[in-house]
C-alpha cells in the first residue's frame, strides 16, 4: 500500500517546474473569481468567456508555456497547472469553509488519477481567509483521503496499469513554514489512519478475523508508543467474558478482546473507546437472508475505526490517556451456536435472554464496556458500532446516530463530527424505551422489537456503563457508502476515525 510523503516549500512559485502546480480560487462579490495574482494572467480568456467561475470543485487545467502573458517577469515555469474552485465562502460557517477546502483536496486526487499525476504542489496563500497551516491541513487531508483504492485482490490489466496513487505532495507557502509543516504532518497521520480503517473493512471475512485484529494491534504497539494486551479465549473464560464467548460459540475462529493503551507522560483526562469488531455477521441461528449477506463483512467497522484512531493518536500524542477495546469475533450458526431462548450471564452479572442471535453486537459490546470500565476507570467511554439496520432506516447514509447518558460528552462528539464533516444526529435514550427490553426470564432481553431499534439497542448497552459518562455511535449507515464525496470513495468510509481523533485531541 503506498504512503504519500509531504514536504513544505518556501521556494518562489514562479520557478516551480515539475509536477502539477495547483492554485485555489473562490467566488467573491458579484461572482467575481478571486485568486492569486500569480495565476490570474493565465485565466484572462477563461474569465472573459465565463468558462471558469470558481464554483465548488470546479477545476481547469492550464499549460503556461502555451499562454502568452503580458508581464514576462511574472510568468510561471510550471509545465501544467490547475486552478480549483472553492465556491462562495464569505458568509459560510467555519465547518463549511473547512469542508470546501477538504473537498477541493478530494477533487485534486480524482484529477491526479485521471491525469496519472503523482507529484502535486499546492499553493497555500490567503485566498480563503484561513491561516496557512489550517488551509494546508484540510487540503492535504482531503487529497490523501481521496487518494485511496483497494486493488489487492484484482489482477492487473497489462494494458491499463493501475494508478498507484500520489507519492508526493508539496505545500507551497510564502510564510509560516514551520507551523504548516506541523499541521500537514498531523493531517497525513489522520488520513493514513483512515486508510488503515478502510483497508481492514475492505478485507473479506476470511482474511480479516479476530486474530487479524489482534495481530494488527500487536504490530501497532511494536511500532508506536502503545501497549497492547490480547485477551484470548482461555483468558476470557477465566475472566467471565461470557457475552463475547456466547456470540463466538458457533465459530471455528477463536475470539479476541484486543486492548490498546496510549499513556502520555502528562495526562489530563482518560477516554475509553470500544469498537464492535464483528468480522462477519451471518446472524447466527437467527440467520440473515442470503441476499446481501456478503456485505456483513463490514460489521467490524467500529473496531477498525477504534484501532485506526489509536494509530493516529500514537502519532499526534495528545495529553489524554486513551484506552481502546475491540471485542472481536464472527457470528456463525451451527450445532454449538448460541440459540434463541438461551440465557447468558454477562461479565457484570447482568443476565440476558437471547431472543434473536442476530442482535449480537450489543452482547459483545456489553461485556467489553463492563470489563473496560471496571478495569480502567476511564473519565468517559465512547463505543462505535455498526449496530442496527434501524439507524439506516432512520438516518440513511448521511448521519451517524449518537445516544448517551451525558449531554456534555454527546455535544462534544457532535461538535467534533461537525468539524470533520462526519455529522452525528442524537436520538433520545429516555427510560420509556427500557420497557421494550424487559424479559420474563432474565434481567433484560437482547431485542426490543421493530420499534425504535437503534434506541433499544443503546438501552441494552446502558446496562453495562453504570454512571460513567458514555456515548454510543451507531455507524451502520455511514461506515459503508457514506454520502459520496470527492474524498470519500464508494465502499468503506473510515467513518469516526477523524471525529474520534478530533474529539480526543480537543480534550
Ligand atoms: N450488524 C447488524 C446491523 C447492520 C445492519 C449493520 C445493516 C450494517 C448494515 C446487527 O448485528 C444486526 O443484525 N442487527 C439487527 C438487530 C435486530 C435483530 C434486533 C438489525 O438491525 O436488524
Ligand atoms: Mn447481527
Ligand atoms: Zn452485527
Amino acid at each position: 500500500m503506498h504512503k504519500t510523503k509531504v514536504a513544505v516549500s518556501e521556494k518562489n512559485i514562479n520557478l516551480i517546474k515539475g509536477g502539477l502546480l495547483i492554485f485555489f480560487a473562490i467566488q467573491g462579490e458579484d461572482d467575481a473569481v478571486v485568486c492569486s495574482d500569480l495565476v490570474l494572467p493565465y485565466l484572462d480568456s477563461l474569465l472573459e468567456l465565463k468558462d471558469f467561475k470558481a464554483g465548488a470543485n470546479e477545476r481547469v487545467i492550464l499549460y503556461p508555456s502555451q499562454i502568452q502573458v503580458k508581464d514576462k517577469k511574472r510568468s510561471l515555469l510550471a509545465d501544467r497547472l490547475m486552478v480549483v474552485g472553492l465556491g462562495k465562502l464569505s458568509d459560510q460557517e467555519e465547518h463549511l469553509r473547512i469542508e470546501a477546502v477538504r473537498s477541493a483536496g478530494g477533487t485534486i486526487s480524482k484529477a491526479c488519477e485521471t491525469l496519472k499525476v503523482k507529484d502535486v504542489k499546492l499553493v497555500c496563500d490567503d485566498i480563503v481567509g484561513m491561516e496557512r497551516a489550517a488551509m494546508a491541513h484540510h487540503l492535504v487531508e482531503g487529497v490523501v483521503l481521496g487518494d485511496y483504492r483497494f486493488k489487492k485482490y484484482k489482477k492487473e490489466d497489462p494494458d491499463t496499469p493501475t494508478f498507484e496513487g500520489i507519492s508526493e505532495i508539496t505545500v507551497c507557502v510564502d510564510t509560516q513554514a514551520g507551523k504548516v509543516r506541523k499541521s500537514v504532518a498531523k493531517a497525513i497521520s489522520i488520513a493514513h489512519a483512515v486508510h488503515s480503517a478502510r483497508n481492514m473493512a475492505n478485507e473479506p471475512g476470511n482474511s480479516w478475523t479476530a486474530t487479524d485484529f489482534a495481530d494488527y494491534a500487536l504490530k501497532l504497539a511494536e511500532e508506536k508508543e502503545l501497549t497492547c494486551r490480547i485477551i484470548d479465549k482461555p483468558k476470557m473464560k477465566k475472566l467471565g467474558l461470557r457475552g463475547i464467548l456466547a456470540v463466538n460459540q458457533g465459530s471455528a475462529e477463536p475470539p479476541k478482546l484486543v486492548i490498546l493503551e496510549y499513556s502520555p507522560a502528562k495526562k489530563k483526562k482518560s477516554v475509553m473507546l470500544v469498537g464492535k469488531g464483528l468480522t462477519f455477521d451471518s446472524g447466527g441461528v437467527s440467520l440473515k437472508p442470503a441476499a446481501g449477506m456478503q456485505n456483513m463483512k463490514m460489521d467490524m467497522c467500529g473496531g477498525a475505526a477504534v484501532l485506526a484512531t489509536m494509530q493516529a493518536i500514537a502519532d499526534l500524542k495528545p495529553d489524554v490517556h486513551v484506552i481502546a477495546l475491540i471485542p472481536a469475533t464472527d457470528n456463525m450458526s451451527g450445532s454449538s451456536a448460541l440459540k434463541p431462548g438461551d440465557v447468558i450471564r454477562h461479565y457484570n452479572d447482568v443476565t440476558a435472554e437471547i431472543v434473536n442471535t442476530d442482535a449480537e453486537g450489543r452482547i459483545i459490546l456489553g461485556d467489553a464496556l463492563a470489563y473496560g470500565i471496571e478495569k480502567y476507570e476511564p473519565d468517559c467511554v465512547i463505543d462505535v458500532a455498526t449496530l442496527t439496520g434501524a439507524v439506516i432506516i432512520g438516518l440513511g447514509h448521511h448521519h451517524s446516530g449518537v445516544l448517551g447518558n451525558d449531554d456534555q460528552l454527546v455535544d462534544g462528539l457532535i461538535d467534533a463530527g461537525q468539524t470533520c464533516s462526519e455529522p452525528l444526529w442524537r436520538l433520545p435514550l429516555t427510560k420509556e424505551y427500557e420497557k421494550q427490553i424487559e424479559s420474563d426470564v432474565a434481567d433484560i432481553k437482547n431485542t426490543g422489537g421493530r420499534d425504535a431499534g437503534t434506541i433499544t439497542a443503546a438501552a441494552y448497552l446502558k446496562n453495562f456503563v453504570g454512571d460513567t459518562p458514555w456515548a454510543h455511535l451507531d455507524i451502520a449507515g455511514t461506515a459503508w457508502d457514506f454520502t459520496e464525496k470527492s474524498y470519500i470513495p464508494k465502499g468503506p468510509s473510515g467513518i469516526a476515525v477523524r471525529t474520534l481523533t478530533e474529539f480526543i485531541c480537543k480534550k
